[in-house]
C-alpha cells in the first residue's frame, strides 16, 4: 500500500476499525477518538443502506457519487448481489479504492471510474439508483443546480444522499477550525449547512418525488425517486 493520504484513507479510518493510517495525524485522529467521527460515519452508512435495501432478487446497478474510497460500495457489494461504479474526480483515491477492491476480491461487482459529478460521464437512465455521501455539502447553488440535473438524468428509479445539518456547526469539530484543516487538506473552499426544510425544498423545485428524510448523527440523509 502506497503512502498517500487523502480522502479515501480519511474515509477507510473513520469506517474501518482495523485500518491504520500510514502517516499520524492528529487532528484526524483527534476527530475519531474524541469527536465521534467513527460513529457518525457508520451511522449515515447504515442509514444509506436501509433506504436502498439489500433484499432484492434482481441485481441492479448502483452509482456511487464521490466515492473516494469506495468503502460504503464494498460495503454493500458484501450483502446483496447488485453492480457499483464508483465515480471520483481524485486519482489517488481511486488508486486506493482500486487496491481495496481487489484485495476484497469484489473486482466483479466493484468498479471506480475518475470523473466529475458535475458532468457524470454515463448514459441516461444508466443507474437504477445513485447516492453521494459527502459531497452534496461541497457544492454551491450553480454546482448544486448542475449536480442535481446529472444525476435525474442518469439514474431511473432512486437517489440517495447524506447532508451535514445545520445543528453540526455548534459540534467542536467545526467551532475549532477542525474543519478549516479538513478543509484545507483536502481542497474544499466551500461547505454549506442545511436545514430539513431547505433540503426538502430543493428537492421539490427540482421535480424529485416522494422525498424521506431520516437524521443519523448530524446528518439528514434523504431519500428521493427519480420522475
Ligand atoms: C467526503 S469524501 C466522500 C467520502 C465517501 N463518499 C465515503 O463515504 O467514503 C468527498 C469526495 O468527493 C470528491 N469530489 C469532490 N468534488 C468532486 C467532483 N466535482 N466530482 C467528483 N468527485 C468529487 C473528493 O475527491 C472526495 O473523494
Amino acid at each position: 500500500m502506497k503512502t498517500i493520504f487523502n480522502w479515501a484513507m480519511l474515509a477507510e479510518y473513520f469506517y474501518n476499525p482495523s485500518f491504520q493510517l500510514p502517516k499520524r495525524d492528529i487532528p484526524v485522529w483527534i476527530g475519531k477518538r474524541i469527536f465521534g467521527e467513527e460513529k457518525h460515519w457508520k451511522c449515515r452508512l447504515a442509514a444509506v443502506k436501509d433506504f436502498i435495501g439489500t433484499d432484492t432478487q434482481k441485481p441492479r446497478r448502483i452509482l456511487d457519487l464521490c466515492c473516494a474510497g469506495a468503502y460504503p460500495s464494498r460495503s454493500m457489494a458484501r450483502e446483496t448481489n447488485d453492480f457499483f461504479v464508483g465515480l471520483d474526480i481524485c486519482s489517488k483515491s481511486l488508486e486506493f479504492a482500486r487496491e481495496r477492491i481487489l484485495e476484497e476480491n469484489l473486482i466483479e461487482r466493484v468498479r471506480v471510474e475518475q470523473g466529475d459529478i458535475l458532468s457524470i460521464p454515463f448514459a441516461d437512465d444508466f443507474f437504477d439508483i445513485s447516492f453521494c455521501i459527502g459531497g452534496f455539502d461541497y457544492l454551491d447553488e450553480f454546482g448544486l443546480n448542475k449536480f442535481l440535473n446529472e444525476v435525474k438524468r442518469v439514474t431511473k428509479e432512486q437517489f440517495v444522499f447524506t447532508s451535514i445539518s445545520t445543528e453540526a456547526k455548534r459540534r467542536f469539530v467545526f467551532r475549532f477550525g477542525l474543519q478549516d484543516h479538513f478543509n484545507k487538506k483536502h481542497n474544499i473552499t466551500y461547505h454549506k449547512f442545511y436545514t430539513k426544510e431547505e433540503l426538502l425544498n430543493i428537492l421539490e423545485e427540482k421535480g424529485f418525488l416522494n422525498p424521506k428524510i431520516t437524521k443519523a448523527e448530524y446528518t439528514w440523509v434523504l431519500s428521493v425517486e427519480i420522475s
